[in-house]
């Protein structure tokens, strides 16, 4: 081996290819960084809508005169009620206190929220009595051939 063969030079090709290596290395570094601040500044248009649209949440009869009952819909807990003055409507069943999951209280005719006794009127979802601060927030709500469906919550649900 000469002294030389320490100072070879790069051959085209090899200086070729340690550019693209080195072009390669600079654009998955930037998308790498670009992506997440994108993501993070241009919002899904799918995360204001985290139900995806109308859901079914069971059939008309399912909810008698009367009677509230907590139903899971995509892992999100809403109460529907049925009362003589209101007809049928659907709220978060996530207490807007501290996130309790409320439940009907046939005696009374009332929501309540087992942990604080909060109370909600089941007609317009607000605060009869306790700690909660704000109503249960509302759902849209459609009935068509006999099934219940709701859309997007009409207020912030607790934790969200
Ligand atoms: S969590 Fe509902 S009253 Fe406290």
């Amino acid at each position: 081996m000469t002294a030389q063969s320490g100072l070879q030079t790069i051959s085209p090709t090899r200086r070729e290819a340690l550019k693209w290596l080195l072009t390669f290395s600079i654009i998955t570094t930037a998308t790498g960084v670009v992506a997440p601040i994108l993501a993070y500044l241009i919002p899904s248009s799918k995360k204001s809508d985290i139900y995806g649209g109308p859901i079914s949440v069971g059939k008309v009869e399912d909810f008698p005169l009367g009677t509230g009952k907590v139903v899971s819909v995509n892992d999100k807990p809403v109460i529907v009620v049925n009362t003589k003055v209101g007809g049928i409507k659907v709220f978060s069943a996530v207490c807007t206190h501290l996130g309790c999951i409320v439940t009907w209280n046939q005696a009374k005719n009332v929501i309540h929220s087992p942990c604080h006794d909060g109370l909600f009127n089941p007609v317009t979802g607000n605060v009869v009595a306790g700690p909660p601060p704000r109503p249960l927030p509302l759902y849209e709500l459609a009935v068509k051939d006999g099934q219940v469906y709701i859309g997007k919550p009409l207020g912030k649900i607790y934790g969200t």
